[in-house]
């Protein structure tokens, strides 16, 4: 089994890890300068959720993969975030099962937190590339290494997007910028600032070829509301806003400028009607 954990340069002081190759881990035992952030609480709400879905998987691929991945986590109440799971997990399996019937053969998943996607999904020739914050990664990294994962085709990118450009980080790693990619942004974004929004969107554009898709869900609001009030309103009803806060609710119109402006062309999909604010777009490099 080949774990392998890149660093995103941003990160190094604060996690203690240093000298990470390809297919291997180190642990540097220097203290840390800063207090290490807990594995996501919310990428663990919705890895627990979405492994009671039955799902699709490919030949190779593992049906039992996220069920496996939450052995031992905390069960979550949360049963109101079903309906909105189960829409954005169905939108983004598909989207996966979409791009290997276009023969794309990389997939970058940003904010991956507990997703099984690269063992469900496993199949000749496809790498997986994970980005996600050091402590999730790590925490992930053993569960994949406990339930014995095989681990060849998928790379786990330790990051904080706030300050790491992810193409220079997939440009580290065996990512192939040339070589169309089927890029996911799932539950991800309205964690962000606006800027770090900015960013990603650019930096995931760099390393895009040609074919390139860009998946993504959306916190929005109706147009013409306050973009302040929307994300106050959503961390008022969220249990997990302390640790893990919105920062980013836009209108959908705002989005797609956002979008645009990093080099994306937005093709919105059909919205759940039952699902309020939330979109679930695709993209394409313009
Ligand atoms: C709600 S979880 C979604 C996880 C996964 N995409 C899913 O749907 O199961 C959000 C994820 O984004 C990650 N995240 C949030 N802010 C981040 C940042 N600045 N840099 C890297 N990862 C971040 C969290 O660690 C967490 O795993």
């Amino acid at each position: 089994m080949h774990t392998c954990l890149i660093l995103g340069l941003g990160t190094l002081s604060q996690v203690g890890y240093a000298n990470l190759e390809r297919g291997q881990e180190r642990l540097n035992t220097q203290p840390s300068q800063a207090p290490p952030t807990p594995p996501s609480r919310t990428s663990q709400i919705v890895a627990l959720i979405r492994s009671q879905f039955d799902r699709p998987f490919s030949p190779m691929g593992d049906p039992d993969a996220q069920h496996q991945l939450c052995t031992g986590m905390k069960p979550t109440n949360a049963t109101w975030l079903k309906p909105a799971i189960l829409a954005r997990t169905r939108f983004f399996d598909e989207q996966v099962l979409n791009a290997f019937s276009k023969g794309i053969s990389q997939v970058v998943i940003c904010g991956a937190g507990y997703d099984d996607r690269p063992l469900r999904f496993r199949a000749h020739g496809v790498r997986f590339f994970e980005l996600d914050h050091p402590e999730t990664q790590k925490d992930k990294a053993r569960r994949l290494r406990e339930i014995g994962a095989d681990m060849g085709d998928l790379v786990l990118i330790q990051t904080d997007f706030r300050r790491d450009d992810p193409a220079k980080l997939l440009g580290a790693s065996s990512h192939r910028a040339s070589v169309p990619t089927l890029f996911i942004c799932e539950g991800l974004l309205a964690y962000l600032d606006r800027q770090t929004i900015v960013l990603l969107l650019g930096g995931l554009r760099s390393a895009s070829a040609t074919g390139s898709i860009l998946a993504a869900s959306l916190a929005v609001h109706q147009e013409g509301e306050s973009a302040g009030q929307a994300v106050a309103s959503a961390n008022a009803r969220r249990q997990t806003s302390v640790m893990e806060p919105w920062l980013t609710v836009l209108s959908p119109t705002t989005y797609y400028e956002l979008f645009a402006a990093a080099g994306w062309k937005v093709e919105p999909s059909s919205v759940p009607s039952e699902i309020p604010g939330m979109l679930l777009i695709t993209a394409h490099p313009n």
